[in-house]
């Protein structure tokens, strides 16, 4: 099976609408799609009223991405460890369990 295929396959398992759910509007709003994969994510977001950036730096993957030609989503190719040099972000953090209690009652973050 292709990586492609893999990832296609991979995203049916997540329950995309409570994710969605949790989301405040996307009408109109600018996405920064890191790690894009095949854009399956995109063209949700896209089908929400949202514009995507897709950015990835696997190039079979972007070409999936792109053959879905997206009215409202571009697919980059990058790496994401130099994304200030894109122009599109200054940084990008991804925070896990930040807001964790402690066991004095205080929170991280
Ligand atoms: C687990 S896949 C997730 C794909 C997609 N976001 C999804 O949810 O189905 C991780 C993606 O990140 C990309 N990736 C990993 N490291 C990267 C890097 N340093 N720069 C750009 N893309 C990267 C991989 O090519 C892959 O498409």
């Amino acid at each position: 099976m292709s990586l492609a295929s893999e990832y296609k396959q991979q995203f049916g398992w997540r329950y995309w609408p409570t994710i969605f759910d949790a989301l405040p509007s996307l009408q109109g709003q600018t996405i920064l799609d890191l790690g894009c994969g095949v854009g399956e994510l995109a063209a949700e977001l896209v089908a929400c009223g949202a514009r995507v950036i897709g950015v990835d730096m696997n190039e079979e993957l972007l070409r999936e991405a792109r053959s879905r030609q997206l009215s409202n989503a571009e697919f980059r190719a990058a790496d994401l460890r130099r994304l200030p040099e894109l122009g599109i972000a200054a940084a990008a953090y991804a925070m896990y369990g930040t807001a964790r209690p402690r066991a004095d009652g205080a929170t991280f973050g």
